[in-house]
């Protein structure tokens, strides 16, 4: 291993004899050293470059140890500071632990053994090895999300992210509306990680999937005996995503008693437990969903007028697809590379007017209908271009061997690819290899399809 892979070491100490021997002793392992007797000269290198590490002594004339990494800690953002161990002598222990308070990994305490020394800066440049990938890593993810993972270029769908974005910044509430399928829960989870509570819990209700005498319970927790069947304490959602977000989607199904509940949480921050007599203070960001219109639904005396002011504080409206068909070339693109991937298939492009056809289509389930016809055309392309039998494969059982106008035929997309692979399965024997050839996919992803449909 070169120097270089080993990390650069900046080694202060007044004592011109030890600085050398430990320098000598660290550049033997193969590391970078930089000497320095004089702890100014030091504080004027860490502001000059960068060093992975920093081995510093304690008891120095013209300034402390510990004042030296006081100084630095406090001018230096985390992410640029090297790692810190520092020198001490017995009599000195508790600066030694001053010091690890103020983020010092480590300290050595004097005399010591150079072994003692270079396991010491093994580690700490390690775990600044570490430290900086993750942070790498963390940026990707970042970045990722930076386009919010959100494929789209019209206007609209520009303008989306750009409000996201905003939002992002702030711990306001959000009202997202939008058919199905159009990146409801997208763009929430979007908002969520792009905002300073990313690391604290998102936490989704899907208010419509769980029954309504149970809704209220999930929500806000209930203690023990609150009801038949309330057997534990258990803590609701707003209490899960205390400091984080809570994503509550297809509000528009809350019954009038809990849009009541709902509306005190978003006035006070604050709820009781089912059960319980104390009350429970909470910190959350509230994103809400609807595929309904909440306006109507207010004139109609359906839903709570107060609570949809305090819900749609910031809308964000999703468009269905059909009206940004210029969205459909992108979002083709990157659902063919996902699920090729996904599906271990190797594909390389996309028939001649595959995609213009998809275009014309109206799309009734949006995005996620999309991905599922891009979905099962990787799967069922013959080769590695994606044909247009593929992405209408369903009018081999219901329309005109066209192609693409059948789409709008197609109840089933699910029935069909599953009826696919049972007949080219029936056809074979049983026989997966053959089958998997049959319809000129892989065997991996194969059972990726028998698997999805338990089909065995
Ligand atoms: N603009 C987009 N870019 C990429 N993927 C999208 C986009 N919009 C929706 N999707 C995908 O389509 C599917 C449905 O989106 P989702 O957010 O669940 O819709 P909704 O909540 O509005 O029903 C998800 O798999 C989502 O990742
Ligand atoms: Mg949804």
């Amino acid at each position: 291993m070169t120097a270089a892979h080993r990390g650069t070491i900046l080694l202060v100490d007044d004592e011109e004899k030890i600085l050398k021997t430990l320098g000598r002793a660290l550049r033997d392992a193969g590391h970078a050293v930089v000497e320095t007797t004089n702890p100014r000269e030091a504080q004027r290198l860490l502001a000059e470059r960068a060093f992975d590490l920093l081995v510093v002594d304690n008891v120095m004339p013209q300034l402390s140890g510990l004042d030296l990494i006081r100084e630095y800690v406090s001018s230096t953002a985390e992410s640029e500071r090297s790692q810190i161990v520092m020198m001490t002598a017995h009599a000195t222990v508790e600066s030694a632990i001053e010091a690890m308070k103020l983020g010092a990994l480590d300290y050595l305490q004097k005399p010591f053994e150079i072994d003692e020394l270079l396991v010491v800066a093994r580690r700490a440049l390690d775990h600044q090895r570490l430290t900086s990938e993750y942070r790498y890593l963390r940026t990707e993810r970042d970045e990722q999300f930076g386009n919010y993972g959100i494929v789209g270029r019209s206007r609209v769908m520009r303008d989306i992210i750009d409000r996201a974005e905003r939002v992002a910044q702030t711990k306001s509430t959000v009202l997202i509306t939008g058919e199905t399928g159009t990146g409801k829960e997208l763009v929430a989870r979007a908002i969520h990680n792009r905002s300073a509570q990313r690391e604290m819990p998102l936490i989704k209700v899907n208010c419509a999937a769980i029954p309504e005498t149970l809704l209220e319970s999930e929500l806000f927790g209930h203690v023990r005996g609150a009801f038949t069947g309330a057997t534990t304490t258990k803590k609701g959602k707003f209490a899960l995503a205390d400091g984080g977000t809570i994503f509550l989607d297809e509000i528009g199904t809350m019954s009038p008693a809990l849009q009541a509940k709902l509306l005190r949480v978003l006035q006070e921050r604050e709820f009781e437990p089912l059960g319980a007599e104390r009350t429970e203070r909470v910190d959350v960001r509230v994103i809400a969903a609807t595929n309904r219109d909440l306006r109507q639904m207010v004139a109609e005396g359906k839903f709570q007028e107060d609570l949809f002011y305090r819900l749609n504080v910031i809308p964000i409206a999703l468009p269905p697809l059909r009206e940004r068909p210029e969205d459909i070339p992108a979002l083709v693109d990157h659902f063919v590379r996902k699920h090729a991937q996904r599906t271990g298939r190797r594909i390389d492009g996309i028939a001649d007017g595959v995609v213009a056809a998809l275009q014309q289509y109206t799309w009734p389930g949006n995005v996620r209908e999309l991905e599922n016809t891009i979905e099962r055309a990787v799967v069922l392309s013959p080769g590695t271009t994606i044909t247009a039998d593929a992405v209408s494969v369903i009018g081999a059982t219901s329309a005109p061997a066209s192609g693409l106008p059948s789409l709008r035929l197609r109840q089933n997309i699910e029935w069909v690819e599953k009826e696919t692979i049972r007949r080219a399965l029936e056809r074979s024997g049983g026989v997966k290899k053959e089958a998997a050839e049959s319809m000129g996919i892989s065997q991996r992803a194969l059972s990726y399809y028998l698997a999805k449909y338990r089909i065995d």
